[in-house]
C-alpha cells in the first residue's frame, strides 16, 4: 500500500525507532498478561514498523515468548489491545499473512524435509516449485529428501522455518530462532531475515543473545515483563555509552532500576520470581 506519502524508502533505519515515521504492522497498546498467578507481561506499549525487522530481548523468562503469543492470537490476554495488520491479533482473515515459528518446532518427524514444506505450502496455497526455492534459501536444498527424524537440531529448525516462509507470509514472528546454531549458519540465517526485510517481510525475532540485536532495525527491550525501552541498536550502544550490547544492556537495566526501585508489577529489583 503507498498510500501515505512515507519518508524516503531507502532509509535503513527509521529516525524514529518505533517506526512510527513509515507504515506500523503491529501496534500494541497496555497489553497485560497473567499466566497461572504472575503477571508475565505489565502494562505494554508499542509499535512494530513494516518492512523492518524487529528484535524481542531479553533475558530467559522475561516474557519474550508470551508477547509472541499475543502478537499471533493464541495467548489469552488481561487487558489491552493488540492489533496486527489492521485486524485484531488472531483475527482469522490474517491466517495467510502471518507466520509463526515456535521454539519447539511443528515439524512431521516422518515425513521428508521436502514434504514438510510441500504440506505447510498447501496449507497456504503455494505451489509445488515454492518448496524447493524455499529449502534452497534456507541451505537445506541437499537434505530435501531426507526424513525429518534424520536431521540434527539445527537443520530441523531451519525445516520449520522454510514451513513457515513458504506461506510467504506479510509478517513473520520468530521465536528463537537461531538458539542451537552454529556461528555460520547463524549469520547466514541473519542474512536471510535481512533480505526477507529488504523484500518488504515484517518480521519479529526473539533471541536472548544481545549480541543478535546488532542484526535488528528496532529492538524492544524486555525484563520481567516490563518493557525497559523500544530504540535502535545505535541508540542502545549511546545510551549504555559502549559498543557492547550486552552491556549497554545491563547499564539500561541498572539505571532503570535505580530510577524507580520497587517499582511496577515485576520483581525487577532482585530478579526472583514466585513462579517457574
Ligand atoms: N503456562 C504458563 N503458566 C504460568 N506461567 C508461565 C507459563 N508459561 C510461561 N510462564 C511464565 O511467564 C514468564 C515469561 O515466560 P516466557 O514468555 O516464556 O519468557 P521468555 O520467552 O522470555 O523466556 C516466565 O516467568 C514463565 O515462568
Ligand atoms: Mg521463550
Amino acid at each position: 500500500m503507498s498510500h501515505r506519502a512515507a519518508a524516503p524508502p531507502f532509509a535503513p533505519v527509521p529516525a524514529d525507532p518505533s517506526g512510527a515515521s513509515g507504515p506500523i504492522s503491529v501496534s500494541v497498546d497496555a497489553l497485560r498478561v497473567r499466566r497461572g498467578k504472575s503477571t508475565v507481561l505489565a502494562n505494554i506499549t508499542a509499535s512494530i514498523p513494516n518492512g523492518r525487522i524487529t528484535g524481542l530481548l531479553g533475558p530467559s523468562g522475561s516474557g519474550k515468548t508470551t508477547l509472541m503469543r499475543a502478537l499471533v492470537g493464541v495467548q489469552k490476554i488481561t487487558a489491552g489491545t493488540v492489533t496486527v495488520l489492521g485486524r485484531p491479533a488472531g483475527d482469522p482473515r490474517n491466517r495467510h499473512d502471518v507466520g509463526y515459528v515456535t521454539q519447539a518446532p511443528s515439524v512431521y518427524r516422518d515425513l521428508t524435509v521436502l514434504d514438510n514444506v510441500r504440506y505447510f505450502g498447501a496449507v497456504h496455497g503455494a505451489g509445488r516449485d515454492d518448496a524447493q526455492a524455499v529449502l534452497a534459501a534456507v541451505g537445506l536444498a541437499g537434505l530435501a529428501k531426507r526424513k525429518a527424524a534424520d536431521l540434527s537440531g539445527g537443520q530441523f529448525s531451519r525445516v520449520s522455518l522454510a514451513c513457515a516462509l513458504v506461506g510467504k507470509p506479510k509478517l513473520l514472528v520468530l521465536d528463537e530462532p537461531t538458539v542451537g546454531l552454529d556461528p555460520v549458519l547463524r549469520a547466514d540465517l541473519w542474512e536471510q531475515f535481512r533480505g526477507m526485510a529488504e523484500e518488504g517481510t515484517t518480521l519479529i525475532i526473539s533471541s536472548h543473545v544481545m549480541e543478535e540485536a546488532g542484526h535488528c532495525d528496532t529492538l524492544l527491550l524486555l525484563r520481567d515483563g516490563m518493557l525497559l525501552e523500544q530504540l535502535t541498536p545505535a541508540q542502545l550502544r549511546e545510551r549504555g555509552e559502549t559498543e557492547d550490547l550486552e552491556l549497554a544492556f545491563l547499564r539500561l537495566i541498572k539505571a532503570a532500576e535505580s530510577a524507580a526501585p520497587g517499582n511496577g508489577a515485576g520483581t525487577a529489583a532482585t530478579g526472583g520470581r514466585a513462579d517457574s
